[in-house]
């Protein structure tokens, strides 16, 4: 018996879970203070009145015989897979059903699609990114080479012809940067991979926050993306689903065999997603369900304004926050990444997660999200003016 020793190349512990950990430790030393969790990015609205009706409904099906489901189908049920279709046919995408497959979140199918790919190709990713893309190659022990995402770039790191790579990593609107690619340099990005053969992994999981018509929602609004790119997208950020796990991958029939080998792949080692679920995730394409999501996305960019406007307050230089749950900030005094969750924490008892846990040019960066409650997000902007300003 061998273990994989691709696990030894890893961290410790999963980003957020070595911020939780930390954030356990000071609660159980600091059991009187109140502390403001503004780290992971996890929602804290309800799900909306047309998911909760949705959902109550299918559970009553499954108390009666006639109605009641066993094993739905791994890539989703129709209904489900029909309302995603007919959602990017409104915006002008045209996809078959069997194009699109049902999963219990982006982050699972992120890591999951690697199946499909030999370990012998080199990944690109950028340099802040989200941990997933990193930790799931390295486990399978993939290459990883990395293009830096900064200040200079605006955090929106270009293709460079002359470096070869396979697989390519694309969040836009982006974790944890909040930078959004315009169609243009989405476009570069496309001819890039279709130059030289590779695929584009592209998380849209926060697309809902875009709110300037001009900026892309998706990859398939490029031209030429149907054949090298996959999308993945999820509904915890869009809808509230970050404890009900739901999302979507859209694998085109352009990329010829991928689309069967993931079919074959889920059905192996997938059974899909509960169809109570399926039933709640459904009727967020509805009028009522748009509508109702739209508010609560809506709440959270209020939030993401008063962080915005306190740090401008306090002099703290930021981006983000715009067309993203996310504000990613220059620690104030140069302090480090890990320095500043620490000083924030003793000093303030707000939680964010520091940007060196998302690569190395996150050292001296810091990140906060605005799915926190209102009243939590002004109390916390309240501690930062008491400290900073
Ligand atoms: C984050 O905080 O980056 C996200 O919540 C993580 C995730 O979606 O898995």
């Amino acid at each position: 018996m061998n273990l994989n020793e691709n696990y030894e190349k890893l961290e410790e512990s999963y980003l957020f879970s070595t911020v939780a950990k930390k954030v356990k430790a000071y609660s159980e030393t600091n059991p009187d203070k109140k502390i403001i969790k503004l780290g992971i990015g996890d929602v804290t609205k309800p799900l909306c009145e047309a998911v909760i009706d949705a959902m109550h409904k299918a559970v009553d099906e499954m108390s009666v015989q006639e109605t009641f489901r066993g094993y739905g189908p791994e890539q989703g049920y129709g209904f489900l897979r029909g309302a995603i279709k007919e959602y990017y046919s409104k915006r002008g995408i045209e996809f078959g059903i069997e194009e699109i497959f049902i999963s219990d979140g982006a982050k699972s199918d992120l890591g999951n699609i690697l199946d499909l790919f030999s370990i012998n190709n080199t990944v690109l990713v950028p340099d802040p990114v989200y941990p997933v893309y990193v930790d799931t190659n390295i486990m399978a022990g993939r290459k990883v080479i990395y293009i830096d995402a900064n200040g200079e770039n605006e955090f929106l790191p270009m293709p460079n012809k002359e470096q070869k790579a396979d697989l390519i990593y694309i969040c836009s609107p982006n974790n944890p940067t909040g930078a959004v690619y315009n169609r243009n340099q989405l476009k570069e990005w496309v001819d890039y991979a279709r130059s030289m053969d590779a695929i584009i992994l592209f998380d849209s999981a926060y697309e809902c926050f875009i709110s300037d018509s001009n900026l892309p929602r998706s990859i398939y609004e490029i031209e030429g993306a149907k054949s090298c790119a996959i999308e993945f997208c999820s509904f915890s950020k869009m809808a509230g689903f970050t404890g009900t796990r739901c999302g979507y991958t859209v694998i085109p029939n352009e990329l010829g065999k991928l689309n069967r080998m993931w079919l074959r792949r889920q059905s192996t080692k997938f059974n899909g997603v509960p169809y109570v679920v399926q039933r709640g995730a459904e009727a967020v394409f509805t009028e009522v369900g748009q509508k109702e999501i739209y508010e609560n996305i809506n709440y959270y960019k209020e939030n993401a304004k008063i962080i915005s406007d306190t740090l401008k307050d306090c002099n703290i230089w930021h981006v983000g926050g715009k067309h993203s749950p996310y504000i990613w900030l220059k620690c104030p005094n140069n302090m480090k990444s890990w320095e500043f969750f620490d000083y924030l924490l003793e000093n303030a008892q707000v939680v964010g997660t520091p940007g060196a846990g998302f690569g190395k040019n996150g050292e001296g960066y810091f990140r906060l999200t605005s799915f926190g409650s209102r009243e939590n997000t002004i109390e916390a902007m309240g501690r930062f003016v008491k400290l900073f300003k």
